[in-house]
Parts: structure tokens; C-alpha cells; sequence
């Protein structure tokens, strides 16, 4: 493992020299490799003095793509790879990742056809004491299957598809992502039309949506509109406030930054609705996809350079910067799991926790 030392990004050069960027240490590299630009001193303390990185996949196909949900009976985090084009076309795998040595394994789950985000997920009923058994995952489906939610038993490799349509009547487009709310158990998710931009999805029936739905009762709701992709969603550590990426700025692959590579904000009423939209953070790099938040409140975001991380008054205080884009990225104890795709990147000795770790892990709480 390689310590890797902060890099200071000075500010006011940024403000007045637009090619100051590209001139620091660690982003002239050609290679992809980790560094911590430290946006604001509050960074530093953030993730401690001791982190330290290592590149633990490297894969001519792209295996590490979204997900990260970790599961506590087989130690192994599970990720979704990225769909290929082709030709010929290749589907979204499975990518399981040994937590115990580090061993990358790669399969497919029935009915599960093309996995995008997932989350942990208690099931109605659950014993919400012990770190979750199963996951649910946003399926995007393809030209046969809608798109659905599909709850997955890791150790046992069963699913059961929860959710694959709107109260009978519409189809999802492509089920992006997807977070259970720890007091209420619904789940919430975003639906965009990434399926239909590779071509393994009919074009979209519905506006670009968020969704709250109720496991136990079928309850569906939608709770907001007015996206262009709807992509990542998290709650705030205490579910008072839901965040949501558009990455509207990257359509049929290819890139129109006059369009959303923002995050909003949103108050969450009742634990059920939402209210008092507002603009959160603007990337200055790529697309904001995938997001977690820290238990101090804090939003990291995977973006077109590695993982952004925004204070919760929305200012940038620093990235791990990979040089390459990062759709989404898991918080496991003491480090971060970052996918770049084809790659895969441990950084661990860090002091920050993510939001969900006591839960999935058992550990920090
Ligand atoms: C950093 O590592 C040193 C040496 O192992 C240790 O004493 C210290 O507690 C660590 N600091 C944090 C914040 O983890
Ligand atoms: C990943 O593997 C490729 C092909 O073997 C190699 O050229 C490249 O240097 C590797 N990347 C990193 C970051 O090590
Ligand atoms: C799925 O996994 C197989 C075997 O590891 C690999 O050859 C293929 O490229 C993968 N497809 C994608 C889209 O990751
Ligand atoms: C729930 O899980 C906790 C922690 O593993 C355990 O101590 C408890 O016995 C479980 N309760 C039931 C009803 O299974
Ligand atoms: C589940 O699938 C994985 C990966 O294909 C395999 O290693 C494991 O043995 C399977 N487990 C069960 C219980 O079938
Ligand atoms: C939903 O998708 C399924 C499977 O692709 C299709 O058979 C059905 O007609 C679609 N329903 C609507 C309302 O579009």
C-alpha cells in the first residue's frame, strides 16, 4: 500500500488561471492513480493523516462499474459491471469482490439482467438489528424484461423481483439506483434512460423520475420530477434531507455540458415527500453519478476524475482524484472501494465513515 499525501489545490489560482490545474504533481500524470486534492483544510481532518491507495483490479473489460453493496454473510461486495455496446453486445455482470483476500470473481443472478445501482435492503419483517442478508438492485432490464427492482440473497443467489412496473399501467425506463430509508423500510429510486442511450432498452414511456415505494403495502409513489437523467440518490445521515444527481450532461454516450451535472437537494417531509428543491452542487469534471454520504453529513460524489466530496453547505472540500471517471464508489470501514471501470481502487487509513457502514457491517456504530 502507497501513502498518498494531500496535494493543496490553491483556490485563487483556480479562480484566475485556468491552466493551473493541469499543472500540479498529481494531475499531470498519463497513468490513472490516486491523490487527495484538498480543496479546504477541513479535507485533511476529514480523512486523517494516514491514507494510503492501491490499484487491486485492472481488467481490459469493464467490471467495476456501479453498486458496491457490501454483504456481511459472505464478506464480499458486489458490484455491477458496465454494459458493452459490442459488437457484439455483452450484458452487465455480476463482479463479487472478496473482502477476505481481495479475489474478484465474475457471475449473474436469475432475473437480474442488467444490474445498475443496489443498496443493502431488509425485507418487511427483517431483524433490523443484524447487518442486512439481502440487496436490492435497480435492474434496467432489456428489450424483453422491464425494468425492475430485484431483491438478491448473496449467500444463497435467489432473487425476487419486488417491483417491475408502475400500479400495472407504465414500464420503468432504466432503473438507475436505489436507497432503502432506515425508519419507514420504503425504498427510494431514480429512473433515467441510460438502457435506451445502449441500446438495450425501448425508448422511455415516462418522464425522468424519483420514486418512493412501500415493499409491504405495493404503496408507489413518484415524489419528483423534472430531471434530464435522474442518476444517483442518498439520504442524509439523519433522513431529513434526500440528495439526487442529474447527469443529464451525458446522453447516448456522449457528453452536452449545457445540461445537468448537478445535484439537488431536497427536504423530505413525513419521511414520504418532498419539498424545497433546491441546487446543491454544480462538478467542475465529467458527470455527478453514484453518492454516498459520511456519517458527519458530508456528500461524495463519484464524478469524470475520481470521487468529489462536498461539505453539506455544498462546497467542494476535496477529491480522490483518479484521473479517470468513476461512476461509483463503496464506503467500507476505515477506506473507500473506487470503480473506474476497468479499474479498481482500495483506499483505506482513512478516518471519514460512511453513513451505512454500522448498518452493513456491524462495526463503528
Ligand atoms: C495514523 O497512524 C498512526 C501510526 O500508526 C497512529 O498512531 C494514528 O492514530 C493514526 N491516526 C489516525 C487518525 O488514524
Ligand atoms: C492496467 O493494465 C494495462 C494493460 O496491462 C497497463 O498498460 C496499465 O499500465 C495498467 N494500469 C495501471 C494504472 O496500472
Ligand atoms: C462479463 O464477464 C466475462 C467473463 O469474466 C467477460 O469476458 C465479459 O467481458 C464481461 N462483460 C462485461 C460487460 O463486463
Ligand atoms: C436479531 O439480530 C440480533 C443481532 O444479530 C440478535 O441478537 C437477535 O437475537 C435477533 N433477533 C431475532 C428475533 O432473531
Ligand atoms: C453463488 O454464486 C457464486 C458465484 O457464481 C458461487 O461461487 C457460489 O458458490 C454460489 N453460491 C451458492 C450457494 O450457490
Ligand atoms: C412493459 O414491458 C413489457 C415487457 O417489455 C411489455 O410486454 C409491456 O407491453 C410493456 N407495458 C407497457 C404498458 O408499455
Amino acid at each position: 500500500m502507497a501513502a498518498v499525501p494531500f496535494v493543496s489545490v490553491d483556490l485563487l489560482a483556480l479562480a484566475t488561471n485556468p491552466s493551473y490545474f493541469s499543472t500540479l504533481p498529481a494531475t499531470s500524470g498519463v497513468e490513472p492513480a490516486v491523490s487527495l486534492l484538498s480543496y479546504h483544510d477541513s479535507f485533511k481532518d476529514l480523512l486523517g493523516p494516514n491514507a494510503t491507495a492501491k490499484l487491486i483490479g485492472n481488467y481490459s473489460h469493464q467490471a467495476f462499474h456501479e453498486g458496491g453493496v457490501y454483504n456481511k454473510e459472505t464478506n464480499t461486495m458486489i458490484i455491477s459491471s458496465n454494459y458493452d455496446v459490442g459488437p457484439p453486445p455483452d450484458n452487465i455482470n455480476i463482479t463479487i469482490l472478496s473482502l477476505d483476500d481481495w479475489s474478484i470473481q465474475s457471475t449473474a443472478y436469475p432475473d437480474l439482467w442488467n444490474a445498475n445501482g443496489g443498496t443493502s435492503y431488509y425485507p418487511p419483517g427483517s431483524n433490523t438489528s443484524a447487518p442486512p442478508r439481502h440487496q436490492v438492485w435497480a435492474d434496467e432490464g432489456d428489450l424483453e424484461h422491464p425494468s425492475s427492482l430485484v431483491s438478491v440473497d448473496v449467500a444463497n443467489n435467489k432473487t425476487e423481483v419486488i417491483l417491475n412496473s408502475f400500479l400495472g399501467g407504465r414500464n420503468f425506463s432504466s432503473i438507475n439506483d436505489v436507497r432503502q430509508h432506515s425508519q419507514t423500510g420504503d425504498i427510494w429510486f431514480t429512473d433515467a434512460d441510460y438502457g435506451w442511450f445502449q441500446y438495450f432498452r425501448p425508448e422511455a414511456t415516462v418522464p425522468k423520475q424519483v420514486y418512493r415505494f412501500e415493499p409491504g403495502t405495493g404503496v408507489i409513489q413518484v415524489v419528483a420530477d423534472g430531471f434530464v437523467e435522474p442518476n444517483g440518490l442518498e439520504f442524509s445521515p439523519d433522513e431529513k434531507t434526500l440528495y439526487v444527481t442529474d447527469s443529464g450532461a451525458a446522453q447516448w454516450m456522449q457528453f452536452n455540458y449545457t445540461r445537468p451535472s448537478t445535484v439537488y437537494a431536497y427536504d423530505i417531509i413525513d419521511n414520504k415527500r418532498l419539498a424545497n428543491r433546491r441546487t446543491f452542487a454544480f462538478a467542475d469534471n465529467g458527470v455527478p453519478d453514484g453518492i454516498h454520504a459520511d456519517t458527519e453529513g458530508n456528500l461524495w460524489v463519484a464524478n469524470g476524475d475520481g470521487v468529489h466530496v462536498w461539505n453539506p453547505e455544498g462546497i467542494l472540500i476535496g477529491k480522490i482524484y483518479i484521473g479517470e471517471t468513476s461512476n461509483n464508489f463503496a464506503f467500507i470501514p476505515g477506506g473507500v472501494l473506487v470503480f473506474t471501470n476497468n479499474r479498481l481502487w482500495l483506499v483505506s487509513g482513512i478516518k471519514a465513515q460512511g453513513r451505512e457502514i454500522c448498518k452493513d457491517f456491524g462495526v463503528g456504530c
